[in-house]
């Protein structure tokens, strides 16, 4: 049994405002899942980011090789790395010297990103870490040669899944694994009109709430639990004052859960919420506020031809 997972859930379910927390969404399915979610036509922030880094993949090698004699390229929760493969096709074909090095969670998705990687690059330097962030950029701290630059990528809006208040803590945490001269680049998902917002959530296909239903079936296989997914609804909603798209799961009915592995019953009242996401969308003005705050000096804005997004290249 994974103890934190086991723990996190207790704590979760044992609160007021019942909550799960994001990180789970992610085992082999969950992460087969959000691939679907990346290709939903609704889902516009996957075709913006491409658009960014095919735009100027050119533009940010300039920045990423300045003044260095190589970098290491460290995609953080790279995922597929779907969009990242742009950047790497790219270098590869010009010959330059980096290192790529994915990290996530996710032991399928890793597993199958280095398989990939193999095939399509044979002469790409790559390294995965099965990781969570910390601990891989712990081990990367003092692992990267100092003539050589790290240059950190936090893409997909990954960075959406905290408040403000947390990615300044995220972004303070990580500049202290950073050296000066290192950089990040940082996708965030722009404020725009709230319905565009909405529907990117609320899909047509429900492939958003069999991804946020499938945390119900995690708990289910790993921690004994009898969840009834179909007892529950997913309902997201978006403020757009605080740019804070909050995902719930809504329980139907009046019911009881029991979670065999932590001998503990969970009673939902009739529209009570389970919270489990935030997916926050910026200002640029916020994007300046949270990097000044953090230390960073901010290299440039990258937008798409929409400005619905936009990749920040920051550095120490
Ligand atoms: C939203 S997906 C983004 C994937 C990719 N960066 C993209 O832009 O398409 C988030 C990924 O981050 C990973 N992840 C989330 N929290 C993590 C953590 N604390 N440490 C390592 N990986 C994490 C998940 O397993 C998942 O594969």
């Amino acid at each position: 049994m994974n103890q934190k997972f086991a723990n996190d859930i207790q704590s979760g379910l044992s609160a007021t405002q019942k909550s799960i927390p994001y990180i789970y969404f992610y085992n082999e399915r969950g992460s087969w899942l959000f691939q679907q979610i990346m290709q939903l036509p609704e889902y516009y922030l996957t075709a913006c980011e491409i658009c960014i880094l095919d735009t100027y993949k050119g533009k940010l090698l300039e920045y990423f090789q300045a003044k260095k004699k190589g970098f290491n390229l460290v995609d953080l929760g790279a995922g597929d790395a779907s969009k990242t493969k742009i950047l790497l096709q790219d270098y590869v074909e010009k010959g330059v010297p980096f290192t790529y090095t994915p990290v996530d969670l996710s032991t399928s998705i890793l597993s199958a990103l280095s398989e990939s990687l193999d095939a399509a690059y044979p002469d790409l330097k790559h390294q995965a870490m099965n990781k969570e962030y910390w601990d891989a950029m712990e081990i990367l701290k003092d692992n990267t040669p100092k003539s050589e630059r790290k240059v950190v990528l936090f893409l997909g809006a990954n960075i959406g899944n905290f408040t403000y208040e947390e990615s300044v803590d995220f972004l303070t945490t990580l500049k202290s694994y950073l050296n000066p001269g290192d950089q990040v680049l940082i996708g965030f998902d722009l404020k725009k009109r709230p319905e565009i917002i909405y529907k990117a959530y609320l899909d047509s296909k429900g492939i958003t709430a069999a991804f946020n239903l499938n945390l119900l079936h995690r708990i289910n296989q790993e921690l004994g639990g009898n969840f009834k997914p179909n007892y529950f609804r997913f309902y997201p909603y978006y403020n757009p004052q605080t740019g804070e798209l909050r995902s719930h799961l809504v329980s139907q009915k009046d019911q009881t859960v029991t979670i065999d592995a932590l001998n503990m019953e969970v009673k939902f009242e009739q529209w009570e919420s389970i919270h489990t996401e935030i997916s926050k969308k910026h200002t640029i003005k916020e994007i300046e506020s949270l990097a000044t705050a953090a230390g960073f000096t901010i290299k440039e804005h990258f937008l798409d031809n929409k400005a619905y997004f936009v990749d920040t290249l920051l550095e120490i």
